[in-house]
């Protein structure tokens, strides 16, 4: 029986790398919310909706409705790779700029009432693993099985900040660690859905955890 995972957690805490593992293994659409409100977000830094005295919410809302957000895979590749507007987004959504303003973007309740909408019409047919912050407690409450990843803020600033080197990207650690210091915060403090285990997910500390024993763990709690 094809059921619905939800993996939510703070930043880099690997919650993807588990959910594209349990979606190949299952054979389930994987989908990354944090590439949608990345997406919702360099389409506000593209359209100046940044300013000194903040984000101009008021130009947002508006726009709302004219943000699509699609994924897409590239033939041969074996991710699915974001598309705003039709436009191949993936590289540019990682960037820092986007990754130090995409909470208060986030914090925004009309933001995530559209995006939660669509998370649920893409799981309407189960069969889907779904990371973010929100998937267990608002996406989908009723989730056959909810994870709630955790790791120490330095192993988890030390793998982002690995990653984004590979990807030729220039930061350095200490910009990392603060900026995942800073989400972490601001995801657990807003008013509108924000950052908590579900009761009834299953906590897993990858601190000192390989991937495969990660995944193991996991594995057979998908088995229905
Ligand atoms: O998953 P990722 O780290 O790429 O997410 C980027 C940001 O998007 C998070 O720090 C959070 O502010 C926001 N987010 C969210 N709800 C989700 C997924 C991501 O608020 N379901």
């Amino acid at each position: 029986k094809k059921i619905i995972i939800a993996i939510d957690g703070y930043s880099s805490t690997g919650k993807s790398t588990i959910a594209k593992r349990l979606a190949r293994a299952l054979g389930y659409i994987y989908v990354d919310t944090g590439a949608m409100y990345r997406a919702v977000t360099l389409f506000a830094l593209e359209n100046g909706m940044f300013t000194t005295e903040g984000i101009d919410k008021e130009g947002l809302l508006k726009s709302l409705g004219s943000i699509n957000i699609r994924f897409e895979k590239k033939k041969g590749g074996e991710d699915a790779e974001t598309l705003l507007n039709g436009k191949n987004v993936e590289d540019k959504i990682r960037s820092m700029e986007v990754s130090n303003r995409v909470s208060n973007i986030a914090a925004i309740p009309e933001v995530r009432h559209k995006l939660v909408e669509e998370q649920r019409k893409m799981g309407e047919d189960k069969g889907i693993v779904m990371d973010g912050r929100d998937i267990g407690t608002v996406v989908f409450p009723d989730a056959e099985l909810k994870l709630f990843m955790t790791a120490s803020p330095e192993i988890r600033a030390t793998r982002r900040y690995k990653e984004l080197l590979g990807k030729g990207k220039e930061v350095t650690y200490e910009e990392v660690l603060k900026n995942v210091s800073e989400r972490d915060y601001i995801d657990s403090h807003r008013a509108d859905s924000p950052l908590v285990k579900a009761e009834d997910a299953i906590e897993l500390d990858n601190t000192d955890m390989g991937k495969d024993e990660q995944f193991e763990r996991i594995y057979n709690h998908t088995i229905r």
